[in-house]
């Protein structure tokens, strides 16, 4: 059976990013750089990298850099080619105007509702959801992993982590049915539960593949926790409507919404690059002493 290709994603990033004040007061956390490249730029390449097609960012207030980001900096190249200087560093940060959409979200109303406000341009059509701040680093991209499962079962896909159990409680967490290798089913979510009354380790993180009608559910939605609406009670309403199954990513998540998550994401990173790597160890085993 052949399923509608995924060729759109939503990027929600009009969260306010308070656990990381005062460094978010002006600037998005999506602009927050992992070495040289903000974490909204390794989304976008992990979406080109699963084939998707047109990226649709929901931004807020204070959050336009992300839209220049992406934008063609005139001034920037012409001034750097006329001095000699290579651009090609720039190439990945162009969309072009038939790639991207920005919807704003007017007030923060939580994760569901920045999913609600991509509705119109979602349409009929399966999209996947990328939480920019959750950086998830892995050889094929996490969203390819998905994507390819997807073409075999089709549904709702979203992607989970093994953590170790004492470490459930601050996760989404998946109630798992049968496995088939790396595809899981999904009988239920439950969100940060207690240790002892969690369904599994198999937590849920920043990557989704979801059927249009969870739209029509977000569209009906009462606040929850936090007082913000959530996208985790949308889905939750969809499993046993539809097939709905967990991918368990083979690579590594670093969640950049905290601070500590994020300097072990520059840490990581900073040591797998060829054009640093022995730099930033000998400083790091420094430091250590
Ligand atoms: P988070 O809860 O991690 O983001 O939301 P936050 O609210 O910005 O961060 P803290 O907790 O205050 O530090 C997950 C994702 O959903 C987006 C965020 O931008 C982030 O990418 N989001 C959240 C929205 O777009 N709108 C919202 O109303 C809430």
């Amino acid at each position: 059976m052949t399923h509608k290709p995924v060729r759109k994603a939503v990027f929600p990033v009009a969260g306010l990013g308070t656990r990381f004040l005062p460094a978010t007061k002006a600037i998005p956390k999506e602009m927050l750089p992992i070495v040289d490249s903000p974490l909204i730029q390794y989304a976008v390449d992990e979406a080109r990298e699963a084939g998707i097609e047109q990226m649709i960012f929901v931004t807020g207030r204070g959050k336009s850099v992300i839209e220049d980001h992406f934008d063609i900096a005139f001034e920037l190249e012409h001034t750097m080619t006329a001095r000699g200087k290579d651009v090609s560093v720039l190439a990945k940060t162009r969309l072009s105007p038939g790639n991207c959409v920005y919807v704003r979200q007017q007030e923060p109303l939580g994760l569901g509702h920045a999913i609600w406000c991509a509705r119109d341009i979602i349409g009929d059509e399966p999209f996947a959801i990328f939480l920019p701040d959750e950086f998830m680093h892995g050889s094929p991209g996490c969203m390819k992993q998905m994507v390819d499962a997807y073409h075999q079962i089709g549904g709702n896909v979203i992607s989970v982590l093994e953590v170790p159990r004492n470490a459930v409680s601050s996760y989404g967490v998946i109630a798992p049915g049968a496995g088939n290798g790396v595809v899981t089913e999904v009988l239920g979510l439950v969100e940060k539960p207690k240790v002892e009354d969690a369904p599994s380790n198999l937590i849920v993180s920043g990557r989704y593949i979801l059927q249009p009608e969870v739209m029509r559910i977000l569209e009906g939605q009462e606040k929850g926790a936090g007082g913000e609406i959530q996208l985790t009670d949308a889905m939750a309403q969809m499993i046993g409507q539809q097939p709905f199954n967990a991918v368990t990513f083979n690579g590594n998540r670093y969640d950049c919404g905290s601070k500590v998550g994020y300097i072990e994401a520059n840490l990581a990173l900073a040591l797998q690059r060829p054009d640093m790597a022995e730099q930033i160890r000998a400083i790091a085993l420094n430091l250590l002493k």
